[in-house]
């Protein structure tokens, strides 16, 4: 299973970085706001800047709704670093753009997935990675693991290799469960990924374990 970062944040990207578990990172418009980079230039200089802090694949959301638009974006973003995966949102020309890209070998995700149909589409149109947001569905009282569930029978099925990418991922249940279920990738905040550490249990056997050390030396 590969552990995105969820953030535009470059300190908590080389925080999970210097852990040595990330394997990317997913940014969204939402998310370069809310670090200030706003301005064409600034943000395609924050994609670089991420992509010279991980190893991985690190995903570029295009703003145009329209094809044209998209794969003008999306051919200028693919061109700034080989490990950016142009971001699309799931409408129908998000949809054509996906299968636009993939003809032309750049990889895509594929977001803002809420349905297995949406994702059996973006399957068909050759996604590189479909990001249904599992966080979203559970804040309307619909099970967003459900829809991992489901989408990973449906691709198992017919063996797509568009790889599921759990996004809206908030706490770490969710990424234990997204791990049970079998999803491929996981996008969330660094708290997830760190709160996979915590255990009362290793805390007090380390204490032990060092007074007991002390006790002999
Ligand atoms: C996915 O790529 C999105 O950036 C993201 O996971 C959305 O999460 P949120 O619902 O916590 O905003």
């Amino acid at each position: 299973m590969k552990f995105f970062i969820d953030t535009a944040n470059l300190d908590q990207i080389r925080e999970a970085q210097d852990m040595g578990v990330l394997d990317g990172v997913t940014t969204n418009p939402s998310l370069m706001a809310k670090e200030g980079i706003t301005g064409r230039n600034n943000i395609l200089k924050h994609y670089v800047d991420i992509c010279n802090i991980v190893d991985g694949d690190v995903s570029a959301e295009v703003i145009s709704t329209d094809f044209a638009g998209m794969v003008k974006e999306g051919e200028e973003l693919a061109e700034l670093h080989e490990q950016i995966v142009v971001k699309l949102p799931m409408i129908k020309d998000g949809v054509k753009a996906a299968k636009y890209f993939a003809d032309k070998g750049i990889r895509t995700n594929v977001t803002l997935v809420f349905s297995a149909g949406q994702a059996l589409l973006a399957a068909k149109a050759g996604a590189t990675y479909v990001s249904p947001f599992i966080g979203r569905l559970d804040d309307i009282s619909t099970d967003g693991l459900n829809l991992i569930a489901e989408i990973r029978h449906i691709y198992d099925n017919y063996g797509f290799e568009t790889q599921i990418l759990a996004a809206s991922v908030r706490h770490t249940m969710h990424v234990i469960d997204c791990a049970k279920i079998g999803a491929d990738v996981m996008t969330g905040p660094l708290s997830s990924i760190e709160g996979l550490l915590k255990h009362p249990l290793t805390d007090s056997g380390l204490a032990k374990f060092l007074a007991d050390y002390k006790k002999g030396n």
